[in-house]
């Protein structure tokens, strides 16, 4: 086999076969494909497109590139959720305790965050103590006495995706549905849970910009997770404005807390109750309308509150600090956004808003950069919200006075401010199941 003829043959438009997919994956992996080659057929992929079974093919080969989590000692108990990213989603937060707190298996391996969105591992960091590396035992040993643990993407999971991973960023080759879903996908299925809920965002502050690319997107990878044998779901959420009012990781978690101890409804609540709602559905085979009983329950009765400290506790973490912390937490600045005029705010740039946060210290431009925990955003206007010239549409938290103006000038120019409310946009678009 050669890898110039696999080129050829998608370039041309060609079905590949499941050999030709795993010599790709292999050679690229083991060096013997160079990168010019890799881009070249990703290029081609990108164009062509790829068959179910093509894009099964190269997830099952991408998923066995490396070390793969043996959950089985968890039987069909264990639970992932993924979401394709956005700004303000710290979901993960508090669906996972959830979930936990009714017998699901969380065993998760999360993300750092890169340019406007957030990542759930920098959000863990926030809280003093926590650690988010463990060996593998300890890792499944506290999944097996409290029913979760998540820490940072670690070991040698999937190589395949983080080599194409950074080579698509560089080659414009990451909007392709069959490499998102083979790159997603195979890290789920490398994780290990039987059971899996995608939460696809759509929006500006998401990689696919509407709800229609997105459930494309999202029937692809319920799609191949089944054909690997997986119980999936997936939720299409918006994300044309940030989730929540909090932006930026001690803000975020902060927020969690207050949905989980019953503080705050709302869009967060509302997509919390929905994931969590759906995972249960998934692990423990109830009805929807049972599933989403337990989950209320679950949050109103106290108990998933009490699995967040259990499960902060559990990694180092001080759960004490969990009821202390207070918005601006650690920030020795806090300066309002105030209205320039009378009206309604008709729309919300949210991958603008996140790169507001980005200035005030919250997120990363290179993967290298520091992050300050306490920075971020409060968000005090929504999408529909009539505002007075003068009223405070947001506050900034930061350590750096050289950021405020930057970073007010970013968050004015994401909001649009009209003499009319805008007509209302749901909350929730599809589930694929
Ligand atoms: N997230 C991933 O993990 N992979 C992609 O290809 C796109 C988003």
């Amino acid at each position: 086999m050669r890898i110039y003829d696999i080129i050829l043959k998608k370039r041309n438009g060609g079905i590949l076969t499941g050999e030709e997919i795993a010599y790709f994956i292999d050679g690229y992996v083991d060096g013997s494909i160079p990168d010019y080659q890799a881009s070249a057929l990703c290029m081609a992929i990108f164009f062509r497109g790829m068959t179910d079974d093509e894009t099964a093919a190269l997830t099952d080969c991408m998923a066995r590139s490396g070390d793969r989590i043996d959950l089985s000692r968890f039987g069909d108990l264990t639970v992932d959720k993924h979401s394709t990213g956005g700004v303000g989603d710290k979901t993960t937060l508090i669906v996972a305790p959830i979930v936990a707190s009714l017998g699901g298996k969380v065993a998760k391996m999360s993300g750092r965050g890169l340019g406007h969105t957030g990542g759930t591992v920098d959000k863990l960091e926030s809280i003093p103590g926590m650690r988010v590396t463990m060996e593998r035992e300890a890792f499944l040993r506290q999944v097996e006495e409290i029913g979760i643990a998540v820490i940072g993407q670690s070991g040698n999971l999937t190589p395949a995706d983080k080599k194409l991973y950074a080579l698509r960023d560089v080659t414009a080759t990451v909007d392709s549905i069959p490499l998102i879903t083979s790159s997603v996908m195979s890290k789920k299925i490398a994780a290990g849970s039987k059971s899996i809920v995608l939460d696809v965002k759509a929006g500006s502050g998401a990689f696919m910009k509407t709800p229609e690319d997105a459930r494309t997107l999202a029937r692809s990878m319920v799609a191949i997770g089944k054909a690997c044998g997986r119980r999936m779901a997936a939720l299409i959420t918006d994300m044309s404005r940030p989730l929540g009012e909090a932006v930026g990781n001690t803000l975020e978690v902060v927020e969690a807390v207050r949905v989980l101890r019953g503080a705050a409804k709302g869009d967060l609540y509302d997509v919390c109750v929905a994931l969590a709602a759906e995972m249960t559905m998934l692990f423990a085979g109830v009805s929807r309308a049972e599933a989403e009983s337990r989950v209320v329950d679950a949050i109103e009765s106290g108990k998933a509150f009490r699995k967040m400290q259990e499960w902060i506790a559990a990694q180092g973490g001080d759960s004490a600090w969990l009821v202390r912390a207070q918005y601006g937490d650690g920030a020795a600045l806090a300066v309002p956004v105030v209205a320039p005029a009378d009206g309604y705010l008709t729309n919300m740039d949210a991958e603008a808003i996140g790169g507001a946060a980005v200035i005030l210290g919250a997120g990363r431009s290179k993967k290298e950069d520091d992050i300050d925990h306490s920075a971020g955003i409060l968000v005090s206007k929504k999408t529909g919200d009539a505002v007075k010239k003068g009223q405070v549409l947001a506050t900034l938290y930061t350590n750096d006075a050289a950021a405020i103006e930057p970073a007010t000038q970013r968050y004015l120019g994401a909001l649009t401010i009209g003499p009319e409310p805008p007509k209302a946009t749901g909350l929730i678009f599809d589930i694929i199941r």
